[in-house]
């Protein structure tokens, strides 16, 4: 039997200076961009978790890559678009932040549709991932290219031919070259457009094994309108349709048990 003497008993308060676990670590509020009359993105209201692979998904033109391209300010390179809301990545409202611009972008890695090596060598486009974070010392170069070319899997594959030209690559390679190249920038999101869109079934299915292992230590959102793909990966699923956002929650409850008409339909489909 458990005898508790009620001085010993004295009730714990609770700790307020606990603060709730941060889990998201972008957070939109009312996105909105025109181009001319054209509303293309409206009223987008998203959290991104933290180390997970959320997926956009949705058909062609319905917004997916420019709320990609307002995540890290590539809207700016676009004088005909109009963005308003607001953005937080982290603690910085980007839209509207005093920190320049290849601050925000270097927190966040691109990977496009196709791959865009530079035209330099496979160890120099690491390398210059790396020298854009101040790092000088040829050692500390020489070690961190084959840590990210290992980290991609791509280490084995090169090693006897760092000095060569990218372009020596295949188009697979190539876009894990570029991942690389981003990961030495030291990202803490990874936005991929359609990265497995232009490459064959094996080489799609290693970019896809590496964002599963990727997501330990970085945020994932990944734009895809192949349906199969998001329900392989994805942990969040936003479903787009014409500049709106429809539908977003969990991967397994979305897909299982869609609430609206439209992602039905897209599920139906089979994109
Ligand atoms: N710079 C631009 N000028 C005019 N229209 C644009 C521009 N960028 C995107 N759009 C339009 O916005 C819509 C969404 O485009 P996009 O974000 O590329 O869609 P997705 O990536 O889902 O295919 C499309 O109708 C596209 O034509
Ligand atoms: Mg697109």
């Amino acid at each position: 039997m458990y005898l508790q003497n009620s001085e010993t008993m004295t009730k714990q308060a609770p700790d307020i200076t606990l603060k709730p676990k941060v889990t998201s670590i972008v957070k939109i509020n009312n996105l909105n961009v025109h181009v001319g009359q054209h509303h293309i993105l409206k009223n987008i209201n998203l959290e991104i978790t933290k180390n997970k692979i959320t997926v956009l998904l949705g058909p062609s033109g319905c917004g997916k890559t420019t709320l990609l391209k307002c995540l890290n300010k590539l809207t700016d390179l676009y004088t005909e678009l109009r963005v308003s809301g607001k953005i937080f990545i982290e603690e910085d409202d980007i839209l509207n932040t005093q920190k320049n611009v290849p601050v925000i972008r270097q927190k966040m890695g691109l990977l496009s549709q196709l791959p865009y090596p530079l035209p330099i060598s496979i160890y120099k486009n690491v390398a210059y991932g790396i020298k854009l974070k101040g790092v000088r010392d040829k050692k500390l170069i020489e070690y961190n290219v084959e840590k990210y070319l290992r980290e991609v899997g791509l280490w084995n594959e090169v090693k006897d031919r760092l000095h060569n030209s990218p372009t020596s690559l295949s188009i697979g390679q190539q876009q894990r070259l570029c991942l690389a190249r981003g990961l030495a920038v030291k990202p803490r999101i990874i936005l991929a457009d359609e990265p497995t869109s232009s490459l064959d079934p094996i080489s799609s299915k290693i970019i896809e094994n590496l964002f599963r292992k990727l997501k330990k230590n970085y945020t994932i959102i990944l734009v895809t309108h192949v349906l199969r793909q998001a329900v392989r990966l994805a942990d969040n699923v936003v479903f787009m349709y014409y500049g709106e956002i429809i539908e977003q929650g969990h991967s397994k409850d979305l897909f299982k048990n869609p609430k609206t008409e439209k992602l039905r339909e897209y599920m139906l489909e089979g994109n």
